[in-house]
């Protein structure tokens, strides 16, 4: 299949910090784009920056689309905006796609397929990685599960704003790898805030430290976009402690479903409970490292 998408009708639901550029690029695209927001006034100024059209609910707004996308916040949000009388599934036609970009559990996931399914539509679970700089540049990374044939449909659509939409299996799969991801990142960030404050308090020069380490085995992501921002007590931007939380809950719900054991993901989400009790809710998660200086 060509991955260039043809012009199509879409609607976005969530206009949040990802969702708005995500929308945005879309309607870039060449896509005609409807987007609905639970406050109306984002919405409104989404259409005045963009064009496209603003609806007054998520049924309306998904009225007629090809690719209803969505991104609120957690699980009860996306029921919200999916079910009942003015959800987007009341409003969709047979065999349109529902391409759900919210971190959310694999359970909701599957609940939400059956009823798209029970109604004629697709169901995609598709949560992201790259956060709002990935978003604003058009470069997260999509990890879907679901159908085959509606996951061909939306990738070419999905990669306005992405620069890797991959199927990793069938309805949930694409919230178990986002699972994954959060439990690599929260152990990844605990080694990298010891690290921070072992090496501030030895007297050594952290960043030029950095500088040296990164260009070797102990390089990350997290290291080169965030440990000079940890020396320096940033922790203004990013991704918030609440939404690490929300999502560590995730996995940890998951794991006693699954038997698995993570021991240092749920230390670690101790640690960002701390991190909430000194008033760092909204802070980046790389604010780990304040509870160590
Ligand atoms: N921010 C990141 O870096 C990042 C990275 C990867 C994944 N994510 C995930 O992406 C999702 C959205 O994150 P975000 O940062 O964009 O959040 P956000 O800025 O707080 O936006 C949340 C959006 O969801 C809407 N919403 C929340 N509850 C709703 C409800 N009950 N009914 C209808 N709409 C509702 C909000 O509407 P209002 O405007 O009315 O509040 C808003 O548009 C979350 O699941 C998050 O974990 C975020």
């Amino acid at each position: 299949m060509s991955e260039q998408a043809a012009s199509a009708r879409v609607a976005f639901l969530g206009l949040g910090v990802m969702g708005y550029p995500m929308a945005g690029h879309l309607a870039r695209a060449g896509h005609q784009v409807t987007v609905y927001n639970r406050t109306a006034a984002k919405a409104q100024a989404w259409e005045a920056e963009h064009g496209g059209r603003a609806a007054a609910t998520p049924r309306e707004a998904a009225q007629d689309a090809d690719f209803v996308f969505a991104c609120v916040g957690n699980d009860d949000d996306l029921r919200g905006v999916v079910l009942g009388e003015q959800g987007a599934l009341a409003g969709m036609r047979a065999d349109a796609v529902f391409v759900d970009h919210t971190t959310a559990s694999a359970e909701v996931a599957r609940e939400l397929y059956a009823a798209a399914r029970a109604k004629g539509v697709h169901f995609v679970d598709a949560p992201v990685s790259g956060g709002q700089a990935g978003a604003v540049n058009g470069v997260l990374t999509v990890m879907c599960g679901g159908d085959a044939a509606p996951f061909d449909a939306m990738k070419p659509v999905a990669l306005a704003y992405s620069r890797a939409v991959t199927r990793v299996g069938e309805s949930g799969a694409g919230q178990l790898a986002k699972m994954v991801n959060q439990v690599c990142i929260a152990g990844l960030l605990q080694g990298l805030s010891e690290a921070i404050a072992f090496g501030q308090r030895a007297g050594l020069d952290m960043k030029q430290v950095l500088d040296v380490i990164s260009k070797g085995a102990a390089q990350s992501w997290q290291m080169e976009n965030r440990g000079h921002t940890m020396v320096d007590d940033q922790f203004d931007f990013g991704f918030a402690v609440d939404w690490m939380r929300k999502d560590l809950g995730l996995v940890l719900d998951e794991a006693r479903r699954n038997g698995a054991r993570l021991p240092v993901t749920a230390l670690v989400d101790q640690f960002y409970a701390d991190v909430q009790t000194q008033g760092g809710g909204r802070w980046d998660t790389s604010s780990l490292v304040k509870r160590l200086k």
